[in-house]
Protein backbone atom coordinates (compact mmCIF):
# COMPACT_ATOMS: atom_id res chain seq x y z
CA UNK A 1 0.00 0.00 0.00
CA UNK A 2 0.69 3.40 -0.91
CA UNK A 3 1.11 6.01 1.77
CA UNK A 4 0.60 9.90 0.14
CA UNK A 5 0.62 12.62 3.18
CA UNK A 6 -1.05 16.01 1.90
CA UNK A 7 0.48 18.48 4.22
CA UNK A 8 1.05 22.29 5.01
CA UNK A 9 0.50 24.38 7.73
CA UNK A 10 -1.32 27.19 5.46
CA UNK A 11 -4.70 26.63 6.05
CA UNK A 12 -7.14 27.28 2.78
CA UNK A 13 -3.73 25.91 0.87
CA UNK A 14 -5.98 22.81 -0.93
CA UNK A 15 -5.16 20.42 1.09
CA UNK A 16 -8.21 18.97 1.40
CA UNK A 17 -8.61 19.67 -2.44
CA UNK A 18 -5.30 17.88 -3.57
CA UNK A 19 -7.24 15.10 -1.32
CA UNK A 20 -10.59 14.50 -2.78
CA UNK A 21 -8.51 14.70 -6.11
CA UNK A 22 -5.73 11.85 -5.40
CA UNK A 23 -8.31 9.36 -3.62
CA UNK A 24 -11.60 10.64 -5.47
CA UNK A 25 -10.37 9.39 -8.94
CA UNK A 26 -8.05 6.76 -8.12
CA UNK A 27 -10.91 5.08 -6.42
CA UNK A 28 -12.85 6.08 -9.47
CA UNK A 29 -10.34 3.75 -11.69
CA UNK A 30 -11.36 1.08 -9.39
CA UNK A 31 -8.11 0.58 -6.76
CA UNK A 32 -8.62 0.37 -3.45
CA UNK A 33 -8.62 3.59 -1.58
CA UNK A 34 -8.29 4.69 2.15
CA UNK A 35 -8.24 8.21 3.47
CA UNK A 36 -7.61 9.20 7.11
CA UNK A 37 -8.62 12.32 7.91
CA UNK A 38 -6.09 14.01 10.30
CA UNK A 39 -8.31 17.44 9.98
CA UNK A 40 -10.09 19.02 13.44
CA UNK A 41 -13.04 20.14 10.43
CA UNK A 42 -12.78 16.40 8.98
CA UNK A 43 -13.94 18.36 5.57
CA UNK A 44 -12.70 15.45 3.79
CA UNK A 45 -14.47 12.33 5.66
CA UNK A 46 -17.51 14.21 5.26
CA UNK A 47 -16.80 14.53 1.72
CA UNK A 48 -16.89 10.90 1.66
CA UNK A 49 -19.48 9.95 3.50
CA UNK A 50 -22.04 12.66 1.91
CA UNK A 51 -21.75 11.26 -1.56
CA UNK A 52 -20.93 7.10 -0.66
CA UNK A 53 -17.63 7.24 -1.53
CA UNK A 54 -15.61 3.83 -2.62
CA UNK A 55 -13.37 5.07 0.19
CA UNK A 56 -12.45 3.22 3.06
CA UNK A 57 -12.70 6.64 5.49
CA UNK A 58 -11.23 7.35 9.10
CA UNK A 59 -11.03 10.43 10.76
CA UNK A 60 -8.15 10.46 13.13
CA UNK A 61 -6.19 12.78 15.16
CA UNK A 62 -4.98 10.57 17.65
CA UNK A 63 -1.39 10.20 16.57
CA UNK A 64 -0.59 7.35 19.20
CA UNK A 65 -2.97 5.23 16.70
CA UNK A 66 -2.84 7.14 12.98
CA UNK A 67 0.33 4.54 12.38
CA UNK A 68 -1.61 1.89 14.00
CA UNK A 69 -4.80 2.56 11.61
CA UNK A 70 -2.23 2.77 8.75
CA UNK A 71 -1.44 -0.86 8.95
CA UNK A 72 -4.53 -2.15 9.74
CA UNK A 73 -5.34 -0.74 6.13
CA UNK A 74 -2.17 -2.03 4.65
CA UNK A 75 -3.29 -5.40 3.25
CA UNK A 76 -6.38 -4.48 2.18
CA UNK A 77 -6.04 -0.79 0.08
CA UNK A 78 -3.78 0.15 -2.70
CA UNK A 79 -3.55 3.57 -1.58
CA UNK A 80 -3.75 5.37 1.43
CA UNK A 81 -4.41 9.41 1.43
CA UNK A 82 -3.88 11.11 5.03
CA UNK A 83 -5.09 15.12 4.93
CA UNK A 84 -3.75 16.54 7.10
CA UNK A 85 -5.01 19.79 9.50
CA UNK A 86 -3.60 23.55 8.89
CA UNK A 87 -2.46 23.85 12.26
CA UNK A 88 0.22 22.34 14.31
CA UNK A 89 -0.20 19.14 15.19
CA UNK A 90 1.99 16.00 16.10
CA UNK A 91 -0.88 14.14 13.89
CA UNK A 92 1.15 15.29 11.05
CA UNK A 93 4.13 14.41 11.70
CA UNK A 94 3.35 10.67 11.78
CA UNK A 95 1.33 11.15 8.83
CA UNK A 96 4.20 13.17 7.33
CA UNK A 97 6.41 9.81 8.75
CA UNK A 98 4.68 7.04 7.36
CA UNK A 99 4.42 8.73 4.18
CA UNK A 100 5.65 7.51 0.98
CA UNK A 101 5.36 10.96 -0.74
CA UNK A 102 4.44 14.21 1.10
CA UNK A 103 2.19 16.82 -1.40
CA UNK A 104 2.14 20.10 -0.07
CA UNK A 105 -0.18 22.35 -1.59
CA UNK A 106 0.66 26.03 -2.62
CA UNK A 107 -1.09 28.95 -3.86
CA UNK A 108 0.13 32.04 -5.14
CA UNK A 109 0.84 34.62 -1.86
CA UNK A 110 3.53 34.81 0.39
CA UNK A 111 2.17 33.02 3.41
CA UNK A 112 1.53 30.01 1.29
CA UNK A 113 4.79 29.74 -0.01
CA UNK A 114 6.60 30.11 3.88
CA UNK A 115 4.09 27.71 5.24
CA UNK A 116 5.41 25.52 2.75
CA UNK A 117 9.05 25.77 3.22
CA UNK A 118 8.20 25.09 6.85
CA UNK A 119 6.59 22.19 6.07
CA UNK A 120 9.46 20.82 3.76
CA UNK A 121 11.63 21.36 7.03
CA UNK A 122 9.01 19.41 8.99
CA UNK A 123 9.23 16.63 6.41
CA UNK A 124 13.51 16.72 6.52
CA UNK A 125 13.22 16.71 10.29
CA UNK A 126 10.56 13.88 10.31
CA UNK A 127 12.91 11.73 7.63
CA UNK A 128 16.04 12.48 9.95
CA UNK A 129 13.97 11.10 12.88
CA UNK A 130 13.05 7.88 10.64
CA UNK A 131 16.55 7.47 9.28
CA UNK A 132 15.24 7.26 5.68
CA UNK A 133 14.55 10.06 2.88
CA UNK A 134 10.94 11.21 2.27
CA UNK A 135 9.90 12.00 -1.20
CA UNK A 136 8.33 15.65 -0.85
CA UNK A 137 6.86 17.61 -3.54
CA UNK A 138 4.88 21.14 -3.99
CA UNK A 139 1.78 21.37 -5.74
CA UNK A 140 0.57 24.34 -7.15
CA UNK A 141 -3.17 24.98 -6.83
CA UNK A 142 -5.78 27.61 -7.42
CA UNK A 143 -2.72 29.09 -9.80
CA UNK A 144 -3.53 31.48 -12.39
CA UNK A 145 -1.93 30.92 -15.80
CA UNK A 146 0.33 33.88 -17.51
CA UNK A 147 0.29 35.89 -14.16
CA UNK A 148 3.54 37.25 -13.01
CA UNK A 149 3.15 36.00 -9.63
CA UNK A 150 3.05 32.66 -10.90
CA UNK A 151 6.13 31.81 -11.95
CA UNK A 152 7.21 34.14 -8.76
CA UNK A 153 5.97 31.80 -6.37
CA UNK A 154 7.42 29.06 -8.51
CA UNK A 155 10.89 30.76 -8.28
CA UNK A 156 10.37 31.30 -4.74
CA UNK A 157 9.66 27.59 -3.99
CA UNK A 158 12.87 26.32 -5.74
CA UNK A 159 14.29 28.82 -3.82
CA UNK A 160 13.54 26.99 -0.75
CA UNK A 161 14.67 23.57 -2.27
CA UNK A 162 11.00 22.98 -2.98
CA UNK A 163 10.42 21.26 -6.38
CA UNK A 164 6.75 21.81 -7.56
CA UNK A 165 4.65 18.93 -9.68
CA UNK A 166 4.90 19.69 -13.38
CA UNK A 167 0.99 19.91 -13.54
CA UNK A 168 -0.26 22.73 -11.79
CA UNK A 169 -3.99 22.60 -10.88
CA UNK A 170 -5.99 26.04 -11.98
CA UNK A 171 -8.49 27.99 -10.43
CA UNK A 172 -10.94 26.51 -11.54
CA UNK A 173 -14.64 25.91 -10.90
CA UNK A 174 -14.48 22.17 -11.43
CA UNK A 175 -12.51 21.92 -8.01
CA UNK A 176 -14.96 23.90 -6.22
CA UNK A 177 -18.38 22.23 -7.59
CA UNK A 178 -16.60 18.60 -6.91
CA UNK A 179 -17.08 19.90 -3.14
CA UNK A 180 -20.94 19.89 -3.56
CA UNK A 181 -21.26 17.14 -5.76
CA UNK A 182 -18.84 14.43 -4.91
CA UNK A 183 -17.74 14.27 -8.38
CA UNK A 184 -13.92 14.58 -9.53
CA UNK A 185 -13.54 15.69 -12.57
CA UNK A 186 -12.47 13.20 -15.57
CA UNK A 187 -13.16 15.19 -18.40
CA UNK A 188 -12.72 19.33 -20.12
CA UNK A 189 -9.52 21.15 -18.40
CA UNK A 190 -9.96 20.06 -15.08
CA UNK A 191 -10.18 16.41 -15.72
CA UNK A 192 -7.08 17.04 -17.58
CA UNK A 193 -4.98 18.22 -14.51
CA UNK A 194 -6.49 15.69 -12.33
CA UNK A 195 -5.05 13.14 -14.44
CA UNK A 196 -1.66 15.13 -14.83
CA UNK A 197 -1.68 15.02 -11.13
CA UNK A 198 -1.92 11.19 -10.49
CA UNK A 199 0.76 10.84 -13.52
CA UNK A 200 2.97 13.24 -12.14
CA UNK A 201 2.72 11.16 -8.14
CA UNK A 202 2.95 8.17 -10.53
CA UNK A 203 5.78 9.01 -12.27
CA UNK A 204 7.58 9.51 -8.72
CA UNK A 205 7.31 5.19 -8.33
CA UNK A 206 4.98 5.81 -5.62
CA UNK A 207 1.59 4.43 -7.22
CA UNK A 208 2.98 1.02 -8.39
CA UNK A 209 -0.31 -0.71 -8.39
CA UNK A 210 -1.58 1.91 -11.02
CA UNK A 211 0.70 -0.20 -13.43
CA UNK A 212 -0.21 -3.60 -12.07
CA UNK A 213 -3.44 -5.49 -13.28
CA UNK A 214 -5.32 -7.06 -10.02
CA UNK A 215 -6.15 -10.65 -9.85
CA UNK A 216 -9.99 -10.42 -9.19
N1 LIG B 1 -7.42 24.60 -8.05
C1 LIG B 1 -8.45 25.17 -7.39
N2 LIG B 1 -9.46 25.76 -8.07
C2 LIG B 1 -10.48 26.33 -7.42
N3 LIG B 1 -10.60 26.38 -6.08
C3 LIG B 1 -9.62 25.80 -5.35
C4 LIG B 1 -8.51 25.16 -5.96
N4 LIG B 1 -7.70 24.68 -4.97
C5 LIG B 1 -8.30 24.99 -3.82
N5 LIG B 1 -9.45 25.67 -4.03
C6 LIG B 1 -10.39 26.19 -3.04
O1 LIG B 1 -9.67 26.80 -1.98
C7 LIG B 1 -10.35 26.60 -0.76
C8 LIG B 1 -9.43 25.96 0.25
O2 LIG B 1 -9.09 24.67 -0.22
P1 LIG B 1 -8.99 23.41 0.75
O3 LIG B 1 -8.62 22.27 -0.12
O4 LIG B 1 -10.20 23.27 1.59
O5 LIG B 1 -7.75 23.85 1.66
P2 LIG B 1 -7.15 23.20 3.01
O6 LIG B 1 -7.64 21.79 3.07
O7 LIG B 1 -5.68 23.30 2.83
O8 LIG B 1 -7.64 24.04 4.14
C9 LIG B 1 -11.58 25.74 -1.06
O9 LIG B 1 -12.70 26.58 -1.18
C10 LIG B 1 -11.22 25.11 -2.39
O10 LIG B 1 -12.40 24.81 -3.14
MG1 LIG C 1 -8.62 20.78 4.61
Amino acid sequence: MSIVTIATSKGGAGKTTAAQILSGQIAARGHRVAAIDADYNHSLADWVQAFDLPITIHRELDESRLIGLAEELEASHDLLVIDTAGAAMQATVFAIGCADLVLVPCQLSSADVVEAAKTRQLVESAAKMARRDILVRAVLTDYQVGTHIGAHVERELQACGLEALPTRLHRLVAFKEMTFNGVVPTKGPAGAQADGLIADVAALGVLPFLSMKRAS
